[in-house]
């Protein structure tokens, strides 16, 4: 029983968890699923002749996407703004700038409803924004201590609707907003149950535009949220809390998220070669999009783990792109450091990568699945070979990468499923410099 890394209450208080919830929000998929968008408003409560906000960037703008969801809204009768300054990585600055928009055009009340469209980014504002309207004052008040103030969120406030134009955040359900703080070298997020959104609507039809850069590197993203879903500890390995609200929102993975990370990794491995190298292939964009809601289901609310710890101090100092800082990461991390946890495990998700496993060891199959998932990488073409060619990283970087990573990610850190200290963290890092030549 991992003690340890249970909430924060004294030992003798608690007794082993026995529970575990999921809250997600209403969801709506498939191809051309953007024509029922008012119906999912008119779902979540909103009301005829209503006033919203579309929050997206310029990008979608131009590809036409942002016209097309603004249509679909005003054809049903409700009244649309649209914000599309949206900034990649958002910073609590731009989030600032959204909110700022809002107060200027409908006061201190905001918009009835949002709809946030495009990647995390975009749907990350949208979260940031309905969230600091419907609560007051700045995003700093709701980032963590000592960052921001750490105050609560009270309310969701009004109705938001997001929708992924990408196939890999899963921003689209998760409870967490995360912001970038420039003159700190940082990212922060706000995690809490009233930023999720009230309802998802995926559309496989709005992914087909992103270039393979962009769709190779938000597919490792989905991929990393699955197996980083699917090897992370069993949720009754923690203590219940006294207060069921203090249920962490990494809870470790259930019956439920199992299933939808093991579908996920099916998906997303065997569709993101179709889409990287033909980004028209509508149905291969419809199961990497679904792939990624499953891996986001399972991964997002089970816990991500050592992988992601490592890879925010990385995105932080180096502003590499998320999803192909996974990337590069995931051989050493994951696959490799993680397997000596539960090593049939990994031999499940061998086989689930499409390995045949039949004759080998546990620990053959988890070196099979390492050399797969970097020739996986090595196949899409548009991805760097490890931490060197993402951002120069050098061997006299790495204490200090290492030094952040246990310094800053302890809530990621305490959901992995084999402890670890700097000095692991240093040779993960070591062995991810180069995945191959
Ligand atoms: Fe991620």
């Amino acid at each position: 029983m991992a003690y340890e890394r249970s909430v924060s209450a004294a030992d003798h208080d608690l007794v082993p968890e026995s529970v575990w919830n999921i809250r997600l929000p209403e969801l709506r998929f498939g191809r051309d699923a953007t024509a029922e968008l008012p119906h999912q408003i008119r779902d979540i409560g909103v009301p005829d002749g209503a006033h919203g906000l579309l929050v997206t960037d310029e990008t979608l703008v131009d590809v036409g996407h942002a016209g097309r969801v603004r249509d679909v809204l005003v054809d049903a009768g409700l009244d649309v703004d649209v914000y599309d300054d949206c900034e990649r990585e958002p910073s609590v600055a731009a989030t600032e700038d959204c909110i700022s928009f809002v107060r200027d055009e409908q006061g201190e009340a905001g918009y009835d409803f949002y709809v946030g469209l495009g990647g995390g980014s975009c749907l990350d504002t949208a979260k940031v924004t309905r969230s600091v309207i419907a609560n007051g004052g700045e995003p700093l008040d709701y980032i963590a201590e000592p960052t921001g103030s750490g105050e609560p969120l009270e309310t969701s406030g009004a109705p938001l609707v997001l929708m992924p134009t990408t196939a890999g955040t899963g921003s689209e359900i998760s409870p967490v907003a995360i912001l970038s703080v420039p003159e700190k070298e940082i990212k922060e997020g706000i995690s809490s149950a009233h930023v999720r959104a009230d309802a998802a609507v995926l559309d496989p039809t709005l992914t087909t535009t992103l270039p393979p850069e962009l769709t190779a590197r938000t597919a490792m993203d989905a991929l990393g949220h699955a197996m980083e879903g699917y090897t992370t500890h069993e949720y009754d390995s923690l203590l219940r809390p006294n207060d069921p609200a203090d249920r962490p929102v990494y809870a470790g993975r259930t019956p439920l998220t199992e299933m939808f990370s093991e579908k996920a990794i099916d998906l997303l491995s065997s569709n993101v070669r179709r889409v990287v190298h033909n980004g028209d292939d509508l149905d291969a964009r419809a199961n990497m999009l679904q792939g990624a809601l499953f891996g986001a289901i399972a991964g997002l609310t089970a816990g991500a783990s050592l992988c992601h710890a490592m890879a925010y101090p990385v995105g932080n100092k180096y502003h590499t792109y998320h999803g192909e800082t996974i990337a590069v990461l995931t051989p050493a991390s994951t696959i490799d450091y993680n397997s000596a946890s539960d090593p049939s495990r990994f031999a499940d998700l061998a086989e689930l990568f499409g390995i045949e496993t039949t004759g080998l060891t546990d620990r053959e199959a988890a070196d099979e699945l390492k050399s797969q998932y970097v020739q996986l990488q090595r196949d899409l073409n548009v991805l760097p070979s490890g931490l060197n060619e993402l951002a120069g990283i050098e061997e006299e970087d790495i204490d200090w990468l290492a030094s952040q990573t246990v310094d800053t990610q302890a809530r990621l850190l305490r959901c992995n499923p084999r402890p670890v200290e700097k000095a692991d963290v240093a040779a993960i890092f070591r062995d991810a410099l180069h995945n191959w030549e």
